[in-house]
């Protein structure tokens, strides 16, 4: 649980401006996609198959390459299936790689998504602020990304996608970078907010004990070629715990699914 700020959580966890926020689903049917390479084509995808509830929370295991951000992007809209449907609302990503702007400082890239929604400068600034307080950057606002350690960039890339204001949030490996301690502060603010707005979020992870704290269900994918082999609900009440005895039980089936031996 984050220790800063905790006791002030209220419902202006919401994200101003969307109180109207539409809850939608994503759908993907039968989607297959794959890559061009100099050695033939790469299967990304295989009749992957995922349904995300309105309000839902999915996460989505798997080793590397097993074709996550590729279906975060056809989520989003980025790219496009060879074959099979998807379907989403509006959805913002969070790419794996963040891709702050060098020349903007942490309150504007934090902003960028209500500037691009036609908020005028002062006023994303103000939507901003508090939330950098939140998240331990208030002193770093006025600095460069290149200023940041790679954990407090993607503090920002996440602040950013939150304050989208969209429906969907396609999250790759949102906290991967960071610390355990900042990881569990990030992850308290994450269930707050969802609490405060439900989402529908699909969240790539590899790690499953995080996917069984965070997650109203675990999509668990094998690689060559990318497709779903198991799904896993965790119907456990909220919040959870790392030391919870029975998320050790779900990481355990969800660890068999991906054919580790315990
Ligand atoms: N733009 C691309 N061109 C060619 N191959 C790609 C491209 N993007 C991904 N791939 C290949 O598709 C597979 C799935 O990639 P990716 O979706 O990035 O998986 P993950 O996010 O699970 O690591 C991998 O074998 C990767 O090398
Ligand atoms: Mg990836």
């Amino acid at each position: 649980m984050p220790a800063k700020g905790a006791e002030t959580v209220t419902v202006t966890d919401r994200v101003p401006g969307t109180s109207d926020l539409q809850q939608v689903a994503v759908s993907v049917r039968a989607v297959s996609r794959s890559y061009a390479s100099r050695r033939g084509r790469v299967a990304a995808l295989e009749d992957v198959w995922l349904h995300v509830s309105p309000g839902e929370v999915v996460a989505v295991v798997g080793p590397s390459g097993c074709g996550k951000t590729t279906l975060l992007e056809l989520i989003c809209g980025l790219q496009a299936p060879d074959c099979g449907t998807v379907e989403a609302g509006p959805a913002a990503l969070m790419p794996q790689q963040d891709l702050l702007l060098p020349w903007a400082s942490v309150i504007d890239n934090a902003g960028l998504a209500l500037r691009a929604a036609g908020m005028s400068r002062p006023a994303a600034r103000k939507v901003v602020a508090p939330w950098l307080e939140r998240f331990g950057l208030a002193e770093f606002k006025s600095a460069r990304p290149a200023a940041l350690s790679g954990g407090m960039r993607q503090r920002v890339s996440f602040l950013r996608t939150l304050l989208s204001g969209k429906p969907v949030l396609a999250l790759d490996e949102p906290f991967a970078a960071l610390d355990a301690i900042t990881r569990a502060e990030m992850q308290g603010w994450f269930g707050h907010v969802l609490a405060a707005q439900p989402r529908t979020v699909v969240l790539v992870t590899h790690d499953v004990e995080e996917a069984v704290v965070l997650a109203d269900r675990v999509a668990v994918m094998a690689p060559r070629p990318g497709r779903m082999i198991a799904e896993i609900d965790v119907d456990l009440p909220r919040p959870r715990r790392r030391t919870d005895a029975s998320v050790a039980t779900l990481r355990a089936q969800a660890l068999r699914a991906l054919g580790m031996q315990l």
